[in-house]
């Protein structure tokens, strides 16, 4: 019976201490962890003007993926970038939860989607890792794909993103006109200048362009709810493919969501984005209809695939010892 239990402490002592370990050598900040490190080398840093970031500076970053790719591969089902904004809620595009192939507009169901945070690796799963299930997807009710208009939805996932997480936190929402020339930071996983899905974070500045200013250039298509960032007679630095829906920080805060533009970063075509201080109303309204009470409260249940770890061994330990008794 003695014997039983200690070997059972021992064992749980074992666990935690290399769970204690792996959280400790895993550092973020440094990328030593590369699926592809040559990648980096032979791209010359150029990334569409990008780099890679630290996942402390865009901890709201999300990756936001369809499960049956994901079967494939860890990292395969990456379609979108999203924000964190709360403990429970995402913000990223419209067009992101839509059927791609099908006209007119059909959603996906929410048990499509995966949400992954905490890390700047696409593809692999760090002691970092968390990861949800989507409860419910709320589009714009005015969303438009041609012309492509109020493009904000909302993920409600299955649990609670830890508070003081180390490498996820919500970003709040900008309130602010934004003059031209702010310099912002557009971050995500998607399309480089070579085609490619990077498998790390980049990030990359992209200062505020006047909105008329955009619309001259975009012939008048810019229509309210949208904010225009980049480079106007340069080009060079934007967001692309995969970054859709994900996060335009400025000062901070939450201001744009990856929406559209006339290829990536070519000279003349901003970035086109949503406005998210015109959303605000609408994402506190639309957080209001979820029913939290009925999804476990604010709280949620919370399984990353560590919490996941962690339930399993106090059940085996609660199991082991109720048994040693
Ligand atoms: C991670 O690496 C960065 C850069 O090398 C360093 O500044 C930081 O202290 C490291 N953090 C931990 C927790 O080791
Ligand atoms: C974004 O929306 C706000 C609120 O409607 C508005 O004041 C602002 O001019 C818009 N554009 C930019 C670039 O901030
Ligand atoms: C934005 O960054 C550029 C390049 O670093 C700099 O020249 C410019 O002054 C900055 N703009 C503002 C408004 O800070
Ligand atoms: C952009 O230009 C078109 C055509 O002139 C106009 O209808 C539209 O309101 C303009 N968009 C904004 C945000 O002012
Ligand atoms: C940035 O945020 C700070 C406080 O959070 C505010 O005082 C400042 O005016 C903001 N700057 C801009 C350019 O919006
Ligand atoms: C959504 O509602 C929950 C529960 O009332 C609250 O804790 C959270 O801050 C709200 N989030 C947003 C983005 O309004
Ligand atoms: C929310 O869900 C709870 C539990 O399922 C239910 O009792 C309650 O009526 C629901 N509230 C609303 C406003 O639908």
């Amino acid at each position: 019976m003695l014997l039983k239990f200690s070997l059972c402490a021992i064992f749980w002592i074992f666990q935690n201490a290399l769970m204690a370990y792996s959280l400790h050598t895993h550092n973020e900040s440094i990328h030593t962890h590369l699926p592809r490190p040559y990648l980096l080398a032979d791209l010359d840093a150029k990334i569409f003007g990008g780099s890679p970031v630290a996942i402390t500076s865009a901890p709201w970053q999300v990756s936001v993926r369809l499960k049956e790719y994901e079967i494939v591969q860890f990292g395969y089902g990456h379609i979108c970038g999203g924000s964190v904004i709360t403990t429970r809620v995402i913000v990223s595009a419209a067009h992101c939860a839509i059927y791609t192939n099908i006209t007119p507009t059909v959603y996906r169901f929410p048990n499509d989607f995966t949400i992954v945070m905490g890390s700047v690796y696409l593809q692999e799963v760090t002691p970092y890792t968390l990861q949800y299930n989507v409860l419910e997807v709320v589009p714009h009710p005015d969303f438009n794909l041609q012309p492509l208009e109020n493009d904000i939805a909302l993920f409600f996932i299955n649990g609670k993103i830890p508070t003081n997480y180390p490498t996820v936190s919500p970003i709040p929402l900008n309130r602010l006109a934004l003059a031209a020339g702010l310099n912002c930071t557009v971050t995500g996983w998607g399309v480089t200048e070579q085609g490619i899905t990077w498998p790390v974070l980049l990030g990359t500045v992209v200062p505020i362009v006047a909105t008329a200013q955009c619309n001259n250039s975009y012939s008048g298509t810019i229509m309210n709810g949208m904010l225009c960032a980049g480079y106007l007679s340069t080009g060079g630095a934007d967001a692309c493919q995969g970054d859709s829906g994900g996060p335009l920080a400025c000062n901070g805060t939450l201001a744009g969501i990856v929406s559209w533009g006339n290829g990536c970063a070519k000279p003349g075509y901003p970035g086109v984005y949503t406005n998210v201080s015109d959303y605000t109303n609408w994402i506190l309204l639309t957080n209001s209809t979820f029913n939290y009470t009925r999804y476990g409260g604010a709280l949620g249940l919370s399984c990353g695939p560590q919490q996941l770890m962690l339930l399993v061994f106090c059940l085996l330990n609660v199991l082991l010892w109720f048994r040693v008794n």
